[in-house]
């Protein structure tokens, strides 16, 4: 995803207004910092921005995923529903938790299917956690009624959808914590980062001194700070949330370029049989970062994504063969494989893991190619793209 691609003087004049005070650490050093704080003021911009009552910033989209599992109070044998499609920071977050992933299906939507999510409820589900995967949205109406109605926690992780809406809602927004990423690959990046967003004061009150070796973050001297909880280090530098100043001002124009193009491709590509396009339950907060579509056969979708490389057209990605984002390849993490035995191999409640049988998942996986949309397009380098993805494709 493309925020990268706008790195430029406002990043430039953020970060050296850091390295001007020479704070790179976002608590103390109240003095020398002469009243600047990029981390606070990240969050306050996204608080703002997202219309939510919290965000807190940390090192990357990961330890947000970590923190906010933490901080909803998921631990030791919890099992947390989770889609087969993700990254597998997801899956990581939730093992290093001690809880134990459990897989639901995902539907057309390339995000969980609620259906198959209230199947996969049992007396020990304490959380789903919802990915809305390429810049649009999960069924988050209907996910949401079935957390009410089984007493669940709802999670989303919207690293890949900063800025994508739902009935004009921030997604990242619904559930009782939210989590964004701003590494390189993201629409707005820090080059490492990432945010909890809660409307729910405890679990910002949990998040900050999570991120934060469990500091309070009460008193003015930082030494003197209570420890209410361990937590770790996941601060972000303040270095990295000057970038992300400086990108979150840049978020709507990378939305509009990114509709603009997709628009064009997918209003192009619309009369072809051959492909029908990822189901969007609200088509106008789609944040367009990637153009998904189904080809009707697996066989077909990978000769596709094939020819659609060899004819220049590059950033399209075939998922189902890819080992970051589809459950097929994640045998390490079935194996429960790590350097030192992990909590849920020596409790037994990882056994489940490599038996998950997903043949909805797959089939709709194996028919999707997803493709990059770029922010530096010339109109007619879309115009070239198109008319080499019609020649392919048709
Ligand atoms: C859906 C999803 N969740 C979480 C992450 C993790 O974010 P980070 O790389 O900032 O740790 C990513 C990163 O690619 C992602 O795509």
């Amino acid at each position: 995803m493309p925020g990268f691609e706008f790195i430029g003087e406002e990043e430039r004049r953020q970060v050296q207004e850091v390295i001007d005070s020479g704070v790179l650490m976002r608590y103390g050093f109240d003095g020398a910092r002469n009243g600047q704080w990029k981390c606070r003021e990240l969050e306050q911009q996204l608080a703002a921005r997202f219309e939510v009552r919290h965000a807190h910033v940390c090192s990357s989209g990961t330890a947000a995923l970590t923190t906010a599992l933490a901080a909803c109070g998921i631990g030791a044998g919890d099992e947390v529903i989770l889609p087969p499609f993700t990254f597998v920071a997801d899956l990581e977050t939730v093992l290093f938790a001690g809880a134990v992933p459990v897989f639901a299906e995902i539907d057309e939507t390339l995000c969980l299917d609620p259906t198959s999510v209230a199947k996969a409820v049992t007396p020990k589900t304490k959380a789903v956690l919802v990915v809305h995967m390429c810049g649009a949205m999960a069924k988050i109406d209907a996910l949401l009624e079935i957390c009410r109605t089984h007493r669940l926690t709802l999670i989303e992780d919207a690293a890949q959808a900063a800025g994508a809406t739902f009935r004009g809602r921030m997604l990242g927004t619904f559930g009782r914590a939210g989590c964004l990423s701003f590494d390189y690959v993201k629409t707005m990046t820090c080059g490492e980062g990432g945010a909890v967003l809660t409307d729910d004061n405890d679990v910002y009150r949990l998040a900050q001194a999570y991120t934060d070796h469990g500091h309070d973050h009460l008193g003015a001297d930082r030494g003197a700070d209570g420890h209410p909880h361990i937590g770790l280090n996941f601060r972000l530098s303040e270095l990295h949330a000057a970038v992300g100043v400086a990108q979150l001002s840049r978020l709507d124009h990378i939305l509009d370029v990114q509709r603009r193009h997709k628009a064009v491709l997918k209003d192009g590509l619309a009369g072809l049989r051959s492909l029908e396009f990822r189901a969007l339950p609200d088509p106008a907060g789609d944040s367009a970062t990637f153009l998904s579509f189904l080809l009707p056969t697996e066989n077909e979708a990978r000769l596709a994504a094939k020819a659609l490389s060899e004819a220049g057209v590059d950033g399209c990605f075939y998922w189902y063969d890819n080992n970051w984002h589809y459950h097929r390849k994640w045998d390490h993490i079935k194996s429960l494989a790590s350097p030192g035995r992990l909590a849920i191999d020596r409790f037994g409640y990882g056994a489940e893991l490599p038996k998950f049988h997903l043949p909805q998942s797959d089939a709709i996986m194996g028919r999707t190619i997803s493709m990059l949309i770029k922010l530096r397009w010339t109109q007619q380098q879309v115009s070239d793209r198109l008319a080499r993805m019609k020649s392919v494709l048709a």
